[in-house]
């Protein structure tokens, strides 16, 4: 065979031991009548899931409880038909089906001697009740102002109302406690109810829940006895607490609320543990902070304060894409906080503590703070990560991020192209025991993705490669990564003696100004001086003049990093975008704000609802897209048929970057497709496209693409996915409750 001709050289790296400096990562901390097996704690954090997708929930979780994490939440958790997100996905634990489907990730994470905890949610007067149709009770009747829709209101809670509510909370711990929970967690952050009691912005009573600190604080308070009164012998009840909204006086600030209120949680003796967190639901991008804006850690001084107002009996939980394990010990030598929090380093790695465990630190797959999680959950979709393509594929296709199964057939691949897809397609693989050559024309690994990480503030985004070098690295006895050996012609690859073959030669940017629906642009020609690509901005083209005028047609990050990048070296940037927004992508990663402060602060002028229509050395035309009445004069062809108000002008600029629409890099699996003949007397199998090869999509989508055809790639057709395992109900199945059953009486009389 092929493959025999392949080098075999080295050994993957031997076991090692954890290093004494932080055992103290490992202790036990005790949290009511439960007790952690060590400081990793996964808080909340959706994932998609929810109670309808119990297998997925179960073996996500699962998976983290594995890997080492001594506590798993599930995601925030509705606790009444009242408080009703559809179709962002909550769990649910309205009612005994839930116990049940919920009750299975419990079992999962006890067998791996972990604690289950569940984050009890009530969002009163903003939840929508897309599904149940049934509104919220709030301290004050307002218009929520966490929907576009603007068409969300709650009512306002008498005292009758105010027992009732407290009593959903019983009676979903109780039903929590049945499914077998051991920690629950009141929300008090994200806007749900206890903190709207304590946001003056959203309480505006005059009654003995309304007012004072004393007075704004009694809910919360009132809550948290009633569950120890009734569960605080068998669970632990926490809180998930905002201790500064970031809202200034209208809302809860760190110095004055924020202490006030933990100082009475400590006094009242009425929490096992708190979870601190900041930001509100409107902005929770401050909380779950992208690493172009928050660096790890950055939570830091509002959790220390945090941590002095509750004492030292209380265990705090913080969080701040925690990832290094030398941080984690200052933080909690420090005095800072007790158990390290965690949702993203979670998901980008599930067997973090376990490699710390083991000493195995260059083995772990740290988080790049980019959000993709966030954005999918955002999109009302299921989880994915950029560095942990398997996150959500536990229990649907039975993926576990730390094993591969061998192949039974195995033969030699040849993987054109080290950009992240090749890196990963050739890590599974070479984990699976196929014997990988890894082929890059460039000198360096990591495809487009090493100059992406070198624009300002994406720094991090590095560790995609980082982490995949050093993997390949220990695969030396079957892979073998060749670089700077220039591109592939399709003759040298049939010539090269693999069995198969496996093209992932990324993408290019268009170069006429092409982008989701538009043509391309008159004058737009990335060969002039004054028209650039974004790849040819990265590598050093020369952007002439003082005014350059960034059209960012693809949404995400690029324009924005662009236009940071030339304002940075002195240039005067114009943004222009076709979407109504800037950098579109971010309201699902919870940028917008944030960029949108940053266009400001670097004196960017913004166009959004624009394009240009034409390029010219010196200048472009540009049109606004609404510029058509809103009336129909047609039909008539060759012209909308739609009144032209105008809406064109012209705008001095001296270079124009088109980040506009990519385009996949595959005119060698072209050639090599319409060469089929030749595969056979060349001893080639079969040859695969992937990654951006196949669609220039988001890198977290490219990477799973590379990823699960190394998964599959003995299976009868390794091109297309297997099926996996669709949770949703079959008809004629039961279902809970039925029509006809009562609901747990929770009215106060
Ligand atoms: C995808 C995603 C979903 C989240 N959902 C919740 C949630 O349901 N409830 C909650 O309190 N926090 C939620 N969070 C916030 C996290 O628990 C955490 O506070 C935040 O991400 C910062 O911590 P990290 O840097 O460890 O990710 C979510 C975070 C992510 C990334
Ligand atoms: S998607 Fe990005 S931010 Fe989220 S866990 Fe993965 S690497 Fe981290």
């Amino acid at each position: 065979m092929a493959g025999d001709r392949f080098a075999r050289i080295g050994l993957k790296g031997g076991k090692m031991a954890r290093e004494p400096k932080h055992d103290v990562l490992f202790d036990a901390v005790r949290i009511g009548p439960k007790q952690t097996r060590n400081r990793f704690w996964q808080t909340s954090h959706c994932a998609g899931p929810g109670a309808e997708r119990p297998g997925a929930q179960a073996h996500l979780r699962g998976m983290k409880a594995e890997g080492g994490w001594g506590v798993v939440f599930t995601e925030f958790c509705s606790i009444h038909p009242e408080s009703d997100e559809y179709p962002y996905t909550s769990a649910r634990i309205w009612d005994q089906g839930d116990v049940r489907n919920l009750g299975y990730m419990c079992e999962i994470a006890h067998r791996h001697k972990s604690l289950a905890g569940i984050q009890l949610w009530y969002s009163g007067g903003n939840a929508p009740g897309l599904e149940s149709r049934e509104v919220g009770r709030s301290p004050s009747q307002w218009l929520s102002p966490l929907f576009a829709t603007r068409s969300v209101y709650g009512y306002e809670m008498d005292d009758l109302d105010i027992q009732t509510v407290i009593n959903m909370y019983v009676e979903a711990g109780k039903r929590a406690e049945a499914a077998g929970f051991d920690l629950l967690e009141v929300s008090a952050g994200d806007d749900t109810l206890p903190i709207q009691f304590l946001e003056p912005r959203f309480n505006r009573r005059t009654d003995a829940y309304g007012g004072g600190f004393a007075n704004r604080s009694r809910f919360f308070v009132e809550l948290l006895q009633a569950l120890k009164r009734h569960l605080g012998d068998r669970c632990g009840i926490t809180t998930r607490f905002e201790m500064d909204t970031l809202h200034g006086p209208e809302g809860v600030e760190a110095h004055e609320d924020g202490v006030r209120l933990l100082e009475l949680l400590r006094r009242e003796g009425v929490v096992d543990a708190v979870a601190l967190k900041i930001g509100d639901y409107a902005e929770w991008g401050e909380d779950a902070g992208v690493s172009r804006f928050r660096k790890s850690g950055w939570m830091t001084p509002f959790i220390k304060q945090g941590k002095s107002a509750l004492g030292p009996n209380i265990p705090v939980v913080g969080n701040g894409r925690l990832t290094n394990p030398d941080d984690m010990v200052a933080l909690i030598r420090g005095g800072v906080l007790d158990i390290i929090g965690a949702a993203r380093p979670s998901i980008a790695d599930p067997f973090m503590p376990s490699k710390i465990s083991e000493g195995r630190l260059e083995d772990i797959r740290e988080c790049i703070g980019c959000n993709i999680c966030v954005s999918k959950f955002q999109q009302g979709g299921q989880i994915m990560c950029t560095q942990n393509v398997t996150i959500g594929e536990e229990y649907r296709r039975g993926w576990h991020p730390e094993k591969f199964t061998k192949t039974k057939s195995p033969c030699s691949v040849l993987i054109v192209g080290a950009g992240p897809s090749g890196m990963e397609c050739a890590r599974v693989l070479g984990e699976r025991g196929y014997t990988v050559h890894l082929r890059e024309a460039e000198r360096e690994l990591g495809g487009h993705w090493k100059s992406i990480a070198t624009l300002p503030r994406l720094a991090e985004w590095s560790r995609v490669i980082s982490y995949r070098e050093i993997q390949l690295r220990k695969l030396k006895k079957n892979v073998e990564v060749h670089t700077g050996v220039g591109p592939m012609s399709a003759d040298e690859v049939l010539r090269y003696g693999a069995d198969r073959v496996v093209v992932a030669t990324g993408y290019h940017w268009s170069s006429d100004g092409r982008g989701a629906n538009y043509g391309p642009i008159q004058g737009a020609d990335a060969s002039l001086p004054h028209v650039l690509t974004p790849t040819q901005v990265m590598q050093g083209k020369e952007v002439p003049g003082k005014r350059a005028l960034i059209l960012d047609g693809d949404g995400h990050f690029m324009g924005i990093a662009l236009a940071e990048l030339l304002a940075n070296r002195g240039k005067e940037i114009t943004y222009v975008c076709d979407a109504s927004d800037v950098a579109e992508y971010g309201v699902f990663t919870m940028e917008s704000g944030n960029n949108k402060r940053l266009l400001f602060e670097k004196g960017v002028r913004t166009y959004c609802n624009h394009w240009v229509e034409r390029i010219e050395p010196g200048g472009v035309r540009l049109t606004y897209l609404y510029k058509f009445g809103p009336d129909l004069t047609g039909p008539r062809a060759g012209a909308v048929p739609r009144r032209d108000n105008g809406g064109e002008f012209d705008l001095a600029v001296d270079a124009v970057i088109l980040v506009t629409s990519r385009y996949s890099e595959d005119r060698l699996w072209r050639e090599l497709k319409a060469r089929k003949a030749a595969w056979a007397p060349n001893e080639i199998q079969a040859i695969f496209r992937t990654g951006d090869c196949k669609a220039p999509v988001q890198l977290n989508q490219a990477m799973w693409d590379a990823h699960r055809l190394a998964r599959e790639f003995d299976s009868p057709h390794p091109a297309y996915p297997l099926p996996w395992i669709r949770e949703r109900q079959l008809w004629g199945g039961e279902t809970i409750p039925r029509l006809g059953d009562s609901r747990a009486n929770v009215e106060a009389e």
